[in-house]
């Protein structure tokens, strides 16, 4: 099993308020980017890194991937406005039968999960990873609650989300060419009439977005180590 993998690195991270890219903080001294990208460097499946950056970052990213001595990074693309700008300019690069896209904001993603969904992708063409919703969640028009919306087929998505080359580029050409954003990779599929399909991950999968998803994804690390020993 191969596959290479896009990396969207060239978000601001407005949310977590830190005054710059959010993937240069620290979780636990290292830089949240670098401990995305050292997962997919340990793993024997992933042949290559697609990482998207802001061309005024990019003296900062080599240095760490000299730093941490990265070996398959095959390049450093500029990124768009948005992040589906973003993954698409990365997807030109790749010529693997089957992509990742994983954002660059996961860091506490494992390698086992990657290898499900890279093996779903494989049978059945497009995979997502996601867990099922723990909230209740309503529809809201203002205050008002004006709809209950059934959890039992709520599913929230996470990333690597995992795709035959073709598909995904196939969708994201014709993405670009909407006026309307889609929520995630997946969501472009959807939109060709082609069937994705979830694997199951685990909650410790969080997207580092505002400043407390730091506090958790350092306790989650430790938490990972004490399982590791015990
Ligand atoms: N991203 C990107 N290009 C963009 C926007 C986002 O490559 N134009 C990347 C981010 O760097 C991140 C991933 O896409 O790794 C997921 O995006 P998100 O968590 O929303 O990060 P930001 O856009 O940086 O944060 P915010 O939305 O709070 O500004
Ligand atoms: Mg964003």
């Amino acid at each position: 099993m191969n596959y290479q993998v896009v990396i969207p690195a060239a978000g601001s991270g407005k949310r977590m308020g830190a005054g710059q890219n959010k993937l240069f903080l620290s979780l636990s001294g290292t830089p949240i980017i670098m401990r995305t990208l050292l997962v997919f460097e340990q793993d024997s499946w992933c042949k290559g890194i697609i990482l998207v950056i802001k061309e005024t970052e990019r003296e900062w990213f080599e240095q760490q991937i000299h730093k941490h001595h990265l070996t398959k990074v095959l390049s450093l693309i500029s990124g768009g406005k948005e992040r589906q700008h973003s993954v698409y300019n990365g997807l030109l690069q790749a010529t693997s039968d089957i992509v990742l896209i994983h954002d660059g904001a996961r860091p506490l993603i494992g390698q086992e999960a990657i290898h499900r969904v890279v093996l779903q992708a494989y049978e059945k063409g497009a995979a997502v990873l996601a867990v099922p919703v723990k909230d209740s969640v309503k529809k809201v028009n203002q205050t008002r609650i004006t709809e209950t919306v059934e959890r039992e087929s709520l599913w929230a998505m996470q990333t690597p989300q995992a795709f035959r080359l073709p598909l995904i580029l196939k969708a994201h050409e014709i993405g670009a060419k909407s006026d309307k954003p889609a929520t995630d990779d997946a969501e472009l599929v959807e939109w060709l009439g082609e069937a994705v399909f979830i694997v199951e991950s685990s909650y410790t999968n969080i997207k580092m977005t505002t400043a407390e998803d730091l506090v958790i994804g350092e306790r989650l690390l430790l938490w990972e180590e004490e399982k590791r020993g015990s």
